[in-house]
């Protein structure tokens, strides 16, 4: 009787454990799994892209090369050339808007690297891509599917000796005909194709508004290779227009400039102008579109050459380069 009174009382006292702990272990197991969900977002989300760029901004060794090579610029010296002539597309790395930047910089807490984009990814890229479930996503850093597409544009460095600036010309798109006056100019196409008009001034005519144009056409964007350049004693170029005349397919320049635009001591100007054939129509009719370039003209033209106002090329969207620095 005793006996089956304890064993009764512990089965039930059992019976009593097992419906308590059953709903606290099932409790402390959902808790668990929602720690372990949270935990794997926060890699997904966050830390997983954020050691991605780390690592990617690590490695554009042969940009910070030719950064640290312009901070010791010297317009007689070379260095710096073999080092821009061998940059690749793929070196120059990650950008956030200059907008998102700045919110950064106000606060720190600002999650930039959610923004973030790899500029050659950028230029493979549809303005809309097929998002999750087939639903359109739109992918806000692109150049490459939308005529309207404006000009982008990032300076990864700049003293008072010289600029490194890349620009990213949309297809259909133009960056009109501007000068360079008394600069040095190295200028590599890594992506894309581009048309470039190059015209120098005709020194025989002090009004300043002659030119002989001295390069007229197509330049295929190469990975590596040597960069083009000019000076004004040179030749090759004082002013120039590029334009992207694919269907669809962006184009990306980069310079290095010496001296930059409008830095003391110099405090250039870049003045915008419009050409057109001698022996044409006069005067100047207004030019079509954005391009200064006004009819056609060919390598050997001698051409009238007149300052615009102002910019009227496409707008430009800044961006900033994110270093591992
Ligand atoms: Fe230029």
């Amino acid at each position: 009787m005793g006996s089956t009174f304890f064993c009764r009382l512990s089965e039930t006292t059992n019976t009593s454990l097992l419906l308590f702990l059953l709903p606290l272990v099932s409790y402390v197991w959902l808790v668990f799994l929602s720690l372990c969900f949270c935990f794997y977002s926060y890699l997904t989300v966050y830390t997983i892209p954020f050691l991605s760029l780390t690592r990617s901004t690590m490695r554009n060794q042969p940009l910070k090369s030719l950064i640290q090579g312009l901070q010791s610029f010297s317009r007689g010296s070379k260095d710096h050339v073999s080092l821009f002539s061998s940059l690749t597309l793929q070196d120059l790395g990650f950008y956030v808007s200059d907008e998102a930047a700045m919110k950064y910089f106000q606060n720190k807490a600002y999650p930039l690297a959610g923004e973030a984009f790899l500029l050659e990814n950028a230029l493979h890229q549809c303005r809309c891509e097929a998002g999750p479930g087939g639903r359109p996503k739109f992918v806000p850093f692109a150049w490459k599917s939308a005529r309207e597409d404006v000009l982008g544009c990032s300076t990864l460095f700049e003293s008072d000796a010289v600029t490194l600036c890349w620009f990213v010309v949309p297809p259909g798109r133009v960056l009109p005909l501007h000068d360079h006056p008394n600069m040095t100019v190295w200028q590599r196409i890594l992506f894309g194709n581009l048309h470039i008009t190059s015209i120098d001034f005709d020194r025989s005519d002090p009004s300043g508004e002659t030119g002989v144009v001295v390069h007229a056409g197509e330049i295929v964007g190469q990975e590596t290779g040597a960069a083009g350049g000019f000076t004004p004693e040179e030749g090759g170029g004082v002013l120039h227009e590029l334009e992207n005349r694919e269907e669809s397919l962006p184009a990306l320049f980069i310079d290095i400039i010496s001296p930059p635009y409008y830095r003391a001591p110099y405090n250039i100007p870049c003045t915008y102008y419009t050409a057109q054939k001698e022996g044409t129509e006069k005067p100047h009719p207004a030019p079509v579109g954005d391009s200064g370039i006004i009819g056609d003209v060919r390598l050997g033209d001698r051409v009238r050459l007149l300052k615009r106002a102002h910019y009227t090329g496409p707008s430009m969207n800044a961006f900033a380069h994110l270093s591992a620095d």
